[in-house]
C-alpha cells in the first residue's frame, strides 16, 4: 500500500477545545485537528481501495484412500459430534499428538518457505496439501463443517479463517497460514504470519509483537492456575504496543477433536476459571489487531476481516501443559 504522509494521530482525539495531543499548548481545533481528520481520510480510502476482495476458489483437492479421515467428514456438512469433554491426554496419545505437531510444523515451514510475491494462496493450498498427504496426514480444515480447502489463509486485514483462493500475494502483504492435520488419530494445529516480500515497518511490528504474544501466552501456563492467567499475559503485551485483541476466537482445547469445549481467551476473562492440569492439550493463537479488534464476517461465511480493514496478524501452536509449565507440540 502507499505510503501515508505526516503522523498518524493518537487513538484517542482530543475534543476540539481541549489541547492538542502534540502539547504545542494549542486548542486541538487550532493545531492538529485538520491535518489528523485529513490523514484518516486517506488512510481510510487507501484501506478500502487496497482491501483484500475474494477471487476465485478452484476445486477441492483429492486425498488418498489410504489417509485416516476424522470423524467430522462422515458427518453432514461436516459437522464435528459434541466433543467428550476429557481434557487430560494418556501418555501413549501424547506420543501421538508429537506426531502430528511434528507434521503440522513441517508442513506449515514448507508452505511459508515458497511465500513470495506473485504466489497465489491457492498454490500455497496445493503445496500444504501434498505435503501433508506426504506425511501421511489428513490436512484437517478440508471438509470441516463444509471448509472447501485445506488451510486457512488470510492476509492483511484478513484475521483468520481465509480461503485459499486464486488472489496472488503482493510485495509489501502479510499472510497467516494456518495448518492443522489429522494423523495417527490426532490433531496438530499451528499457524504463523509471513512477510511477503518488503514489508513497511509497522506491519513487520505487530508481526512480531503478535508471535511475542502468543510465546507469553505459553510462558503463562503452569498447572494449578486458571487458563485466564493465559489472556492476562497476552494482552498485557498487546497494550503495551496499544493493539487490540480479538475477541471473537480463542484458543481451543485439541486432541482426538480437532475443537474441543475449553476455550482458552487472549484477553483477560474472569469466566476462564479451569485450572491448568498436567495433561492438557489446548492452543494458544492470539489474533493481534493494528487497530480495532471488532470483526467483520465476509458472505462467505467464513473469512473474518477487521472492521475497519487495518491489519491483523496471528501466531499458533498446540501445547501440553507440563509439571513445570508447557511443551509446544508443533514443533519439527
Ligand atoms: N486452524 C483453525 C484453528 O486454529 C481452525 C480452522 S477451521 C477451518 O482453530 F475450517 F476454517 F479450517
Ligand atoms: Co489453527
Ligand atoms: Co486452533
Amino acid at each position: 500500500m502507499k505510503m501515508l504522509t505526516g503522523k498518524r494521530p493518537p487513538a484517542q482525539l482530543p475534543n476540539t477545545n481541549d489541547p492538542c495531543w502534540c502539547d504545542s499548548g494549542q486548542k486541538y481545533k487550532k493545531c492538529h485537528k485538520e491535518a489528523d481528520n485529513a490523514y484518516l481520510r486517506e488512510e481510510r480510502r487507501l484501506l478500502e481501495e487496497n482491501r483484500i476482495r475474494k477471487g476465485k476458489v478452484g476445486p477441492q483437492r483429492e486425498v488418498p484412500e489410504h489417509i485416516a479421515r476424522p470423524e467430522y467428514l462422515k458427518n453432514p456438512g461436516g459437522e464435528p459430534a459434541e466433543g467428550n469433554g476429557r481434557l487430560v491426554r494418556t501418555a501413549e496419545e501424547l506420543v501421538r499428538m508429537r506426531k502430528a505437531g511434528a507434521a503440522a510444523a513441517k508442513v506449515l515451514r514448507l508452505a511459508g518457505e515458497a511465500v513470495r510475491p506473485g504466489v497465489t494462496t491457492d498454490q500455497l493450498d496445493a503445496i500444504a496439501h501434498q505435503a501433508a498427504i506426504d506425511l501421511g496426514a489428513y490436512p484437517s480444515p478440508l471438509g470441516y463443517r463444509g471448509f472447501p480447502k485445506s488451510i486457512c489463509s488470510s492476509p492483511n486485514e484478513v484475521i483468520c479463517h481465509g480461503i485459499p483462493d486464486s488472489r496472488a500475494l503482493l510485495d509489501g502483504d502479510i499472510v497467516n497460514l494456518d495448518i492443522t492435520v489429522f494423523l495417527n488419530g490426532v490433531h496438530g494445529d499451528t499457524n504463523a504470519t509471513f512477510l511477503v516480500g518488503n514489508v513497511d515497518d509497522d506491519s513487520r511490528r505487530l508481526v512480531d509483537v503478535t508471535r511475542e504474544c502468543m510465546m507469553r501466552g505459553i510462558k503463562a501456563i503452569k498447572p494449578g492456575r486458571p487458563v485466564s492467567d493465559i489472556g492476562r499475559a497476552i494482552e498485557a503485551h498487546a497494550d503495551e504496543h496499544g493493539y487490540g485483541v480479538v475477541r471473537s476466537y480463542c484458543g481451543h482445547a485439541i486432541g482426538d477433536v480437532f475443537h474441543g469445549e475449553l476455550q482458552i481467551p487472549h484477553y483477560f476473562d474472569a469466566r476462564a476459571n479451569t485450572k491448568m492440569e498436567v495433561g492438557m492439550t489446548f492452543t494458544v493463537e492470539p489474533m493481534i489487531t493494528m487497530g480495532t479488534f471488532d470483526c467483520y464476517l465476509w458472505d462467505d461465511e467464513w473469512t473474518v476481516v477487521t472492521r475497519d480493514l487495518r491489519r491483523t496478524a496471528q501466531f499458533e501452536h498446540t501445547i501440553v501443559v507440563t509439571e513445570t509449565g508447557a511443551e509446544i507440540l508443533t514443533k519439527e
